[in-house]
């Protein structure tokens, strides 16, 4: 089953799995080290059922929510129908659906250990920041909880800081930061047998 295969399946009940992964903290601490303000632009990358994209259009910003996953977007378009300000976009981590220099701020939550080139990813992220623009990304610590690449899809076991930051810095961003986030994302295997308890990181760098 591909990434997207499986992303569709579960659309439908990502908001449940989400709430017991990780708790909205992971937005509001993103968003604080970002420093968002309202009237901005932004793109949520990996976007699934709007996590991030609800919290940043509650705030007055303009959200491009981006996903390969036809029916994450389509999900997330049926929640939202009464909330203003939202684009949904198909598109895929090697080609961002969005021109260079489009937006004020890039959020990605829990996306980068799914895409097959992290580096790359961070690149084509930093493509459509404005001049100033602020690209951040929270994601997994390096663990070693194999059941994940089978049971939830997961490309690779989270990372480490130092590589985080050497990308960023590789894509042209500057004043990089890679610090815990201090939240954790809990995912019990479906057999019971492991509960994976997982140390988030949070990494920002300006364009
Ligand atoms: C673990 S979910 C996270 C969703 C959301 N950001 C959240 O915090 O709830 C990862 C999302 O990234 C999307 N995704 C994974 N690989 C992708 C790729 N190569 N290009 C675009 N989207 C991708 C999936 O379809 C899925 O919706």
């Amino acid at each position: 089953m591909s990434s997207k295969q499986f992303f569709d399946e579960v659309a439908g009940s990502w908001d449940e799995m989400r709430e017991r992964f990780f708790s909205e903290n992971v937005r509001e601490k993103a968003f604080a080290v970002a420093c968002v303000q309202s009237g901005r632009i932004v793109a949520d990358i990996g976007a699934g059922t709007g996590f991030i994209t609800e919290g940043l259009a509650r705030r007055g910003l303009r959200v491009v929510a981006v996903d390969q996953s036809e029916e994450m977007l389509a999900e997330m378009k049926r929640k939202f129908a009464g909330l203003e300000g939202i684009e949904y976009r198909r598109g895929e981590a090697e080609k961002l659906p969005l021109d260079a220099g489009a937006v004020d701020y890039v959020f990605a939550n829990m996306y980068l250990h799914h895409v097959e080139s992290p580096p790359e990813a961070i690149k084509e992220m930093a493509r459509i920041l404005k001049p100033a623009g602020r690209l951040t990304i929270t994601d997994a610590l390096e663990h070693n909880f194999e059941f994940l690449r089978e049971e939830h899809h997961d490309r690779w076991l989270g990372f480490k800081r130092e590589d985080i930051s050497r990308w960023f810095e590789e894509a042209g961003l500057k004043s990089v930061t890679v610090g815990d986030l201090g939240e954790l994302c809990t995912v019990d295997s479906t057999c019971g047998r492991e509960q994976a308890r997982i140390n988030i990181f949070v990494a920002s760098g300006e364009q």
